[in-house]
């Protein structure tokens, strides 16, 4: 599959306004995209759990306009007009000019809200850019009368699976995680020689056997420090470039998707723990040893991954911690221990988070439309 079959024939039908309204959830990667190339190619493999619970509601509003020189939009959250969101949108745009041809043609309202909070230090650029790539994609159906363009046929099992996959194409080229959310429970991105369908142009769906053991895992997120990153991850991304361990962590990362899959299949808690730990610690690592160098984790992070580690060691229970690009902490454990985790966290932890705030997730399975507008 390349980019080409993205690029649609012309539309059938003339719509003139409408409104869709998406809502779609965050991830959290197990193994971790750090590293891409240009056109948001990712160095890596990645694997992630889909969120439920986290996740943003958009409702996209357009109107055709006169002039189709330049493309036209407004940005509310929560209500709120938001022109500082106005260029990442706008680099979005450029980026999938080419794969939805109506963008100039319309005037759009991008009306968004989150269910966690702004300064939670949890990115909404992987639930954002999903939503509004599902927003777009449902306007891309309407103009094509639910028609798929042609290569569908060849490329595409049915129309569903191209509209999932473009829009996380799409997302992808929003931001790289993003195109992990459309779908869930459990999503890999970035061609893998060993995992069947794998892309690095979308996320798809894990294809192999997944053990009960992880079914319904929850993450409950600590959350730290809810300050806005002071490193944005395009620019750590880019500092893996020239980064001096750099190719050896590139083939690290495939070689623990490689284990993943056995571990998925014979449900091995403590050999997947061992992985996903050892992501999240490389991860931190790559900062630390990049140029400039930086460090993400706040005191706070390190005396929650030590008490989850005496906990675990005390009690034999399989809580384990991941961490994304930033200090708050991800707590994932098996449904069937959430009381006495809960109540570890509750005890030991909250006393570490930002004024005792975390939230509670679940594996989830996607992106989901709200209404049918039109
Ligand atoms: C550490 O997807 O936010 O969360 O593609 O530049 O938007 P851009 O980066 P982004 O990077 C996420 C990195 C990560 C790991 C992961 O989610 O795999």
């Amino acid at each position: 599959m390349t980019e080409q079959n993205f690029i649609p024939k012309a539309y059938s039908e003339s719509i003139e306004k409408g409104q869709f309204t998406w809502s779609s959830p965050s991830n959290i990667a197990l193994v971790k995209y750090w590293g891409k190339k240009d056109d948001q190619i990712p160095r890596n493999p990645s694997i992630s759990f889909t969120l439920d619970n986290c996740k943003t509601t958009t409702t996209l509003r357009f109107s055709k306009k006169e002039n189709q020189d330049n493309f036209s939009f407004d940005v509310f959250l929560d209500g709120d007009k938001k022109d500082d969101f106005k260029p990442k949108i706008e680099t979005f745009f450029n980026r999938i000019e080419v794969y939805l041809p109506f963008l100039k043609e319309y005037h759009f309202t991008i009306e968004t809200s989150n269910t966690f909070p702004h300064s939670s230090g949890i990115a909404s650029s992987a639930s954002g850019m999903s939503a509004l790539a599902m927003c777009l994609m449902s306007v891309e159906k309407l103009l094509s009368n639910g028609v798929a363009p042609s290569a569908v046929e060849e490329s595409f099992k049915s129309y569903d699976d191209y509209f999932n996959k473009k829009a996380s194409f799409l997302a992808r080229l929003g931001s790289g995680s993003a195109c992990r959310s459309i779908e869930g429970d459990l999503i890999v991105w970035g061609e893998h020689r060993e995992i069947k369908g794998s892309s690095d142009l979308f996320g798809t769906k894990y294809p192999y056997k997944f053990h009960e053991n992880f079914k319904n895992y929850q993450d409950t997120i600590l959350l730290v420090d809810k300050g806005e990153k002071r490193v944005s991850s395009t620019v750590g991304h880019n500092l893996m470039h020239n980064h001096p361990f750099a190719e050896q962590r590139f083939k690290q990362a495939n070689e623990n998707l490689y284990k993943l899959i056995e571990i998925f299949k014979s449900g091995d808690i403590n050999a997947f723990i061992e992985i996903i730990e050892s992501e999240a610690l490389t991860l931190h690592a790559m900062m630390m040893t990049s140029l400039p160098y930086f460090i993400l984790m706040k005191p706070n992070t390190l005396e929650i991954i030590n008490k989850i580690w005496l906990f675990r060691q005390h009690t034999g229970l399989p809580v384990s911690f991941t961490l994304d690009a930033g200090a708050n902490v991800h707590v994932l454990y098996p449904e069937k221990d959430v009381a006495s985790v809960l109540e570890f966290i509750k005890n030991e932890l909250v006393a570490y988070c930002e004024n005792g705030h975390y939230i509670c997730d679940i594996i989830g399975f996607g992106a989901k439309q709200l209404k049918i507008d039109n």
